[in-house]
């Protein structure tokens, strides 16, 4: 059953098709991209499945390491037509759904990834026991969350939060994600009944300092909240933006920022 956030995260996607991709790769973790730090994480695998695929960015840079069947999923369709026209995705099987139903067979896969989506999946015990039921034995589960902003993007909350707080119900953004997926326990907790081993568990900072225009652009990009406030809620949340993150700015005029990303990998006992 699609639940109100689902409806949300496939519409908001289905107008924003590269947001998620292009806040992504704006990011760095010691010099690389996050999708780049992240396979390296999940190693060399030949048949593999992406929960939450986005636009294909990651799909894209595990194929040009060598993945030969690539597929994914995602609520919305717009950005899986991103996702066709990267190089080393003409072949790949990308499927509009849920991560809650997958249309794929038993043992179809050696390793599903799935980079900041879990944490936004409604009953996500029903997507680990269908993550477990497509990976073959001894099949790598290997999972990104947010750990939460730094610098300036904390500072961004702590302005934005009374502002979201007063969004009136109808026009706020529904949410639907499990907390247990952002921690080491929690995610343990989730993935033993399903027959996985304990995560090997991995901190990385994403450092997404830069001009102050730019990180505003990165709080826009990286809070769904934003989309339910109007035009003079915005102008008025990036003054007071400014005016909280001036004492952080450096002389040559980079507002430093940044997000933890949390990396937790296992495989199927
Ligand atoms: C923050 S974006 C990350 C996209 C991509 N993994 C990346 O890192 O570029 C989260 C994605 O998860 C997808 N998503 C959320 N819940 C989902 C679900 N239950 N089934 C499939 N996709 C889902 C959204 O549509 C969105 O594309």
């Amino acid at each position: 059953m699609t639940t109100p956030a689902e409806v949300f995260l496939r519409d908001y996607h289905d107008r924003n098709p590269a947001a998620a991709s292009e806040l992504a790769e704006r990011g760095r973790v010691g010099g690389r991209t996050v999708y780049e730090a992240f396979a390296d994480r999940v190693g060399p695998v030949r048949r593999l499945l992406d929960l939450g695929c986005g636009d294909g960015a990651l799909l894209a840079v595990l194929a040009a390491r060598g993945a030969e069947k690539l597929a994914g999923i995602d609520l919305s369709a717009r950005q899986l037509d991103v996702a066709r026209r990267r190089p080393g995705l003409k072949k790949a099987d990308l499927r509009p759904g849920r991560a809650q139903e997958l249309p794929f067979a038993d043992g179809a896969f050696d390793a599903v990834v799935s980079h900041m989506a879990l944490m936004l999946m409604a009953d996500v015990k029903q997507v680990v026991a269908e993550t477990a039921r497509v990976l073959g034995p001894g099949g790598t589960f290997a999972i990104a969350v947010g750990g939460g902003g730094i610098d300036a993007l904390e500072v961004f909350l702590k302005v934005a939060r009374p502002l979201f707080a007063v969004v009136p119900p109808e026009r706020r953004v529904p949410t639907s994600g499990d907390p247990r997926t952002r921690t080491r326990e929690g995610l343990d907790e989730l993935l033993a009944p399903a027959g996985f081993a304990p995560v090997e568990w991995h901190e990385a900072v994403v450092d997404l300092s830069g001009p102050l225009d730019r990180v505003w652009q990165t709080c826009q990009d990286t809070y769904y909240q934003m989309d339910a406030l109007d035009e003079t809620q915005l102008a008025g949340l990036q003054t007071a933006f400014k005016v909280a993150t001036r004492p952080l700015l450096a002389p040559d005029g980079i507002l430093p920022a940044g997000v933890r990303v949390n990396v937790a990998v296992t495989r199927l006992k």
